[in-house]
């Protein structure tokens, strides 16, 4: 037997229920309707994300709210009101685009609202505060769908935001979630951990979104186990942006094309040297070994051993000295790590 919903999980699915009414229904959810139509949010993804909007009115969702019966302490507790300085309660979201945050069972726990109006004083995105069941660091969203999906699909893929897991949906890629921005968690990668162990990395192609797949890249290493692909836009694009520019067939490709995160580290290392001068290139090798030597697939190795010695016109041989030096260096450093951190005294008495 199913149990009841916390009441404020009952809250959420109403308040999702109403946002999404006053988009698709109402007079005041028309400059929103038309927000939807300009970012090419069809009605089905519409209905899919149940995404809806907050009209720019500090009651309408209190008052609705009352009227189903929920008091006062129930409402003040769900993240979804403000309260001024006499303790009186208002719609914390206004004029916004709604996207509801779900947790892995599909429960409503939260929401982030995107900002429609092009005043830039406003915060782009709003999201819901901590509350008793939602907490921004262990939701990822759109997971109850893509685990749904990632039973047909190799793989799920990490986005930074919402609507570039719409973008994805819309170009056939079911298994899109999203970290809500560039900061993804240890709580989440084990969250992911439960779901599928193959994950591609497609955060925005700008600078910010590059950086935060090395970080990302880290963290599914650190914590291990997993098969990590990483999709980098050209120009700067986000998923969203290229979708809508290249279209969806293109998009597939890039996601097709996944690369290791060695080869993508590889590849970010080279925009930093100059080739031309020997004094960079040799810069640029110490760097390259340094990203190599650490990878335990001899395969993986010598694959990149092979490219390397290409790119910089030096031998394989020479490489392949340089990387057994570099292991030996790591293992060793390793070695003393390990007796520091748990037999510190021990090894006092050996010295
Ligand atoms: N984000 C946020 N608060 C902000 C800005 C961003 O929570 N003020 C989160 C959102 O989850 C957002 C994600 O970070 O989706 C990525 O940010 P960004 O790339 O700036 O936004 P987009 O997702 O590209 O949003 P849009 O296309 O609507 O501009
Ligand atoms: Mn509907
Ligand atoms: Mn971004
Ligand atoms: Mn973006
Ligand atoms: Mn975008």
């Amino acid at each position: 037997e199913a149990k009841p919903l916390s009441p404020l999980k009952k809250v959420h699915q109403d308040a999702c229920e109403f946002f999404h009414q006053v988009l698709l229904t109402s007079k005041a959810g028309e400059r929103a309707l038309n927000y939807a139509k300009e970012r090419e949010l069809s009605e089905d993804l519409l209905e899919h994300f149940q995404i809806g909007y907050a009209p720019n009115s500090d009651h309408l969702l209190l008052t609705f709210l009352r009227g189903k019966g929920y008091d006062d302490t129930v409402l003040a507790k769900s993240g979804l009101f403000s309260q001024n300085e006499s303790g009186q309660l208002f719609d914390r979201f206004r004029d916004r685009l709604m996207f509801p945050l779900a947790d892995e069972v599909g429960y409503i726990v939260g929401f982030s609202g995107r900002r429609i109006s092009n005043n830039k004083e406003l915060a782009k995105y709003l999201n819901s505060p901590e509350t008793e069941i939602f907490n921004k660091s262990k939701v990822l969203f759109h997971l109850k769908e893509a685990k749904k999906a990632v039973r047909t699909e190799k793989h799920l893929v990490l986005y930074e935001g919402y609507m570039d897991v719409i973008a994805a949906y819309k170009a056939g890629i079911k298994t899109g979630i999203a970290s809500m921005g560039t900061s993804l968690t240890d709580d989440q990668v084990y969250l992911l951990k439960r779901i599928s162990r193959n994950i591609i990395i497609n955060y925005d192609g700008d600078e910010p979104g590059q950086h935060a797949i090395e970080r990302a890249s880290h963290m599914f290493e650190t914590i291990g186990g997993f098969q990590v692909g990483v999709v980098s836009l050209p120009e700067g694009l986000d998923p969203d942006e290229y979708v809508k520019k290249y279209g969806p067939e293109r998009y597939q490709d890039e996601v097709k094309g996944a690369i290791t995160p060695t080869d993508f580290f590889l590849k970010r290392l080279e925009l930093k040297y100059n080739f031309s001068n020997d004094r960079e290139k040799l810069a640029y090798l110490d760097e390259a070994i340094k990203l190599i030597a650490p990878l335990t697939n001899p395969v993986e190795r010598d694959l990149y051993v092979t490219k390397l010695a290409k790119k910089v016109g030096v031998s394989e041989d020479s490489l392949k000295v340089s990387l057994l030096r570099e292991g030996r260096r790591l293992r060793v450093a390793e070695r003393r790590k390990k007796q520091y951190n748990f037999e510190p005294e021990e090894q006092s008495k050996t010295q």
